[in-house]
């Protein structure tokens, strides 16, 4: 099959959204306009399981400007945009599994459809091509130059791959860049949880009880977004330095079982297993709505949820009311999925710019090794990571002061006076 996705019809739709963000992606712009002179990736087949976005669209035609042959499928079931898929399944003429609210036996053949293409590179984000070759494709392992990893989620897997002796490629933790987390996970997951939650519910914030459980990258964003839309906060966390900072930085702290009669929404951003469970639903006012903007689907205990609901609505597309037994409704938003993603389009353009620029500059520094990397979790080379924020910082036309010699020596002596 040379593509599966819901409609063709909808590709003009998704290349008018698509040209959109690439305003918005002057970093991303620039390497692909390079990338069309020097053809670093000729040769290439680089299969990505990533969100479906117009963002992610907008790297996939910087790697083939690069003269890589590039297959998407989705990383998650929801988040699939199906104009997107049709724009570059049509348009483009490149191999695209991927349709918003496949089911899990088809997002899995999606992954193995990609695969098939024989890739060089896979682009993952949350390990799952990565996996799913360890375990099923073990032939492809050879010719794997690396891959990429874009989520905090799939590092820490990756890395307890690598630690069990598993890991038998190099995988490059695009995560880990200064200018992937330290922007995307922050300002780009804050604002778009926001964005999620209120396209689904349209609730007023000012005023709320907004719980964040986990205070890393993704949730002081959304914390200080939040209380800049007049919510009270308060930061669930297990780590006593990131409690101690959201402390510092004017939250309210308390644990999930203290918090959970009092908050009005609750989002978990933590990575983690079972964070909001049976015990805290059993807590908590009619009403209360719970979402996830974690990677995977855990975070809440949706099983239990289920378990304990006489009666299950859906009052609108992305709300699930789980009504119990004593006639509370506990409202589930995006099935417990990446909210920002399954209800409302992931983070904005001009923030994904840098995480895909890492992308698709580790792409080219794969490529042009003269050596196969040995297997393990690489960061991204210091040189590109400062590189993009360089060349972001020119594309907002901001401009910084340079050292002088003076203060450049000053800085690098120890016995210069005070
Ligand atoms: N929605 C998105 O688009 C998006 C974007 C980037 C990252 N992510 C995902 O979001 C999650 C968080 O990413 P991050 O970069 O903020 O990670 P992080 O490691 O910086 O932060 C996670 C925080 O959660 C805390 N935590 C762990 N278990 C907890 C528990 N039981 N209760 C309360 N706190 C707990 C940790 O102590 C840590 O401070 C990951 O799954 C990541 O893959 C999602």
């Amino acid at each position: 099959m040379k593509y599966d996705i819901a409609d063709a019809s909808l590709a003009a739709k998704g290349r008018d959204r698509t040209e959109w963000a690439s305003q918005r992606m002057p970093v991303l712009r620039s390497i692909a306009e390079r990338f069309a002179r020097e053809r670093p990736l000729g040769g290439i087949v680089i299969s990505g399981c990533m969100h479906v976005t117009t963002e992610t669209a907008n790297l996939m035609i910087a790697l083939a400007a690069g003269g890589a042959k590039p297959a998407l499928c989705a990383s998650n079931p929801l988040s699939t945009q199906d104009d997107v898929a049709a724009h570059l399944a049509v348009d483009h003429g490149m191999p695209v599994f991927a349709v918003r609210g496949e089911d899990n036996d088809r997002y899995y053949s999606h992954i193995r459809s990609v695969l098939d293409l024989g890739p060089t590179i896979t682009l993952d984000d949350g390990a799952d091509l990565v996996s799913t070759v360890h375990r099923e494709k073990r032939e492809l392992l050879d010719g794997l130059l690396g891959s990429m990893e874009e989520t905090t989620t799939g590092v820490i897997r990756l890395k307890a791959m690598h630690k069990d002796g598993a890991l038998e490629v190099p995988v490059i933790a695009v995560n880990d860049a200064n200018t992937k987390h330290m922007f995307d996970n922050r300002y780009g997951t804050g604002q778009s949880t926001i964005d999620g939650i209120l396209r689904a519910t349209n609730v007023l914030l000012a005023g709320s009880t907004f719980v964040v459980a986990g205070y890393g990258w993704c949730g002081r964003g959304l914390a200080f977004r939040a209380r800049g839309m007049g919510a009270s906060v308060v930061v669930t966390e297990v780590d006593p330095l990131r409690a101690l900072e959201a402390v510092m930085d004017g939250f309210r702290v308390a644990p999930m079982d203290e918090i959970a009669p009092a908050g009005d929404i609750f989002v978990t951003v933590t990575g983690d297993i079972n964070v909001i469970v049976g015990r805290h639903f059993d807590e908590m006012k009619d009403g209360a709505i719970v979402a996830n903007s974690g990677h995977f689907d855990v975070e809440i205990d949706k099983k239990t949820l289920a378990s304990m609901a006489a009666e299950v609505l859906r009052p609108r597309e992305s709300v699930e009311t789980y009504v119990l037994s004593d006639g509370r409704r506990i409202n589930l938003l995006g099935e417990g999925r990446l909210i920002n993603l399954s209800s409302a389009e992931g983070h904005p353009a001009s923030v994904m710019d840098m995480s895909f620029a890492n992308q698709a500059l580790c792409s080219e520094y794969l490529a042009r090794l003269p050596e196969r990397l040995t297997p393990g979790v690489y960061n991204v080379p210091a040189d590109i990571d400062a590189e993009i924020s360089k060349l972001k910082l020119g594309a907002m036309g901001v401009r910084i002061d340079e050292l002088t010699g003076e203060q450049r020596e000053y800085l690098a002596s120890w016995e210069m006076g005070t």
